[in-house]
């Protein structure tokens, strides 16, 4: 359950990555073209609910992970185990709240320019930190890429 829970987590982070950077992309040539906003159906509401699903899967993952037993053991101190269960969920939780911020903006915004700017913004800050916030194998040598 754990072993398939955490592929899971691991390997969708590559969606949230896709659709965040596509949907940034998609919004900066819609600005540019001067096309109208639409949020049915959207590349930027596919990003949000990867990220949310990803949050859940991250929270399914959290206390089952070894590095909780660790983290419990050792605390603050251990600065591998403090990333997984401190540092890493509450930047990702950051990242969650900017997108879905952004994305309720861009649907309530007055002009279509509005609401791509809001897109712009709040997903680019979001995939900056998620990121800054991956622990990427370059970083832990227990991570993988998938
Ligand atoms: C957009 C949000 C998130 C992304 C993109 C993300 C991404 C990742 C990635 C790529 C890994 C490495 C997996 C591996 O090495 O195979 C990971 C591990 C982990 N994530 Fe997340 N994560 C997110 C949110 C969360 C949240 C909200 C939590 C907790 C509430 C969480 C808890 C964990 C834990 C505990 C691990 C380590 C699991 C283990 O090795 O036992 N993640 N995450």
């Amino acid at each position: 359950m754990y072993n398939g829970i955490l592929h899971a987590h691991s390997g969708l982070r590559w969606v949230v990555l896709i659709t965040l950077i596509y949907s940034i992309v998609q919004a900066v040539q819609a600005r540019k073209s001067g096309a109208s906003f639409t949020s049915k159906k959207s590349s930027g509401t596919l990003a949000v609910a990867s990220i949310h699903v990803q949050f859940l899967l991250g929270l399914a993952v959290v206390f089952q992970s070894p590095w909780f037993s660790l983290f419990q053991a050792e605390g603050m101190g251990n600065a591998t185990a403090r990333f997984y269960i401190i540092e890493h969920p509450s930047m990702m939780l950051i990242a969650v709240v900017l997108a879905t911020i952004g994305n309720a903006r861009a649907k309530k915004a007055a002009t279509d320019d509005a609401a791509f700017k809001s897109r712009i913004i709040f997903f680019s800050i979001s995939l900056l930190v998620i990121l800054a916030a991956i622990p990427w194998p370059f970083r832990f040598v227990n991570a993988g890429w998938l």
